[in-house]
């Protein structure tokens, strides 16, 4: 069973995923992930991928839907999160095709402000070796600059630059935006208020999935 994880750029998918994974026996699946593994072992697709990643540009569906086979399993029992895909209708009635082993259960909608979404990737920093996520104001490393978890280098992704935001934001509402519909028409839509600390929207978010 899948719980699709969607909202715009630097709504808080990847860090309430990373919350409900250690909390509530999910698996997670993050598209951006593992594209950000292929940037850096050098792979075939990490090398088409990367100059597009970094200008805030979608990757193309058919290197999307290679990752996603080769990271789904065959498990039909899963409890899976996925967070990053779909990001177009197109992803999303791919996702619809393989429904028999991996059905969508719902598709929740992580809500923020356009201004708080701005604050939150311009302050994001992670770490280059475990891909552990920061942010300078509301969750900063001890030490700055570096990991509390592995003692890698805390940076900036580069897709967290102004000029690639407002592209991402851009791509968000184009591209991602009418997924909302999509899921809506077929009863699997459901919006959680995105805003606050990211306790407090675990909160939300796991009230909403427990009464599933
Ligand atoms: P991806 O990695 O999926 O990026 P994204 O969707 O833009 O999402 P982000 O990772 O930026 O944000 P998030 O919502 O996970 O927020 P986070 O929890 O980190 O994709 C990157 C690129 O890969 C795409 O642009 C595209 O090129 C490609 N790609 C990926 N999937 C694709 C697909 N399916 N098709 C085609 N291309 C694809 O939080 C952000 C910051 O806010 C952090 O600093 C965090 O600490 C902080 N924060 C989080 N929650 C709170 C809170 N409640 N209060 C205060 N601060 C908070």
């Amino acid at each position: 069973m899948i719980v699709v994880l969607t909202g715009a750029p630097g709504a808080g998918k990847g860090t309430q995923a990373d919350i409900l994974v250690e909390k509530s026996g999910f698996r997670k699946l993050s598209t951006g992930d593992a594209l950000r593994k292929h940037v850096k072992l050098g792979t075939e697709i990490g090398k088409l991928a990367g100059a597009i990643m970094e200008r805030g540009e979608l990757v193309p569906d058919d290197v999307l839907f290679k990752i996603l086979r080769a990271e789904l399993g065959t498990d039909k029992g899963e409890l899976l999160l996925l967070d990053g895909y779909p990001r177009n209708v197109a992803q999303a009635e791919t996702l619809a095709t393989l429904a028999e082993v991996h059905p969508v259960k719902v598709a929740v909608h992580l809500d923020v402000s356009k201004d708080e979404l701005v604050s939150r990737l311009s302050g994001r920093r992670v770490c280059g070796g475990c891909g552990a996520t920061y942010h300078v104001a509301s969750n900063p490393p001890r030490m700055s600059g570096v990991c509390d978890k592995c003692g890698g280098a805390v940076v900036q992704r580069a897709d967290d630059k102004a000029e690639a935001v407002a592209v991402r934001l851009d791509v968000y509402e184009k591209n991602t935006r009418p997924v909302l519909d999509y899921y809506a028409k077929k009863g699997l839509y459901k919006k959680v208020d995105g805003a606050g600390g990211a306790d407090v929207v675990f909160g939300r978010l796991k009230g909403m999935i427990d009464a599933l």
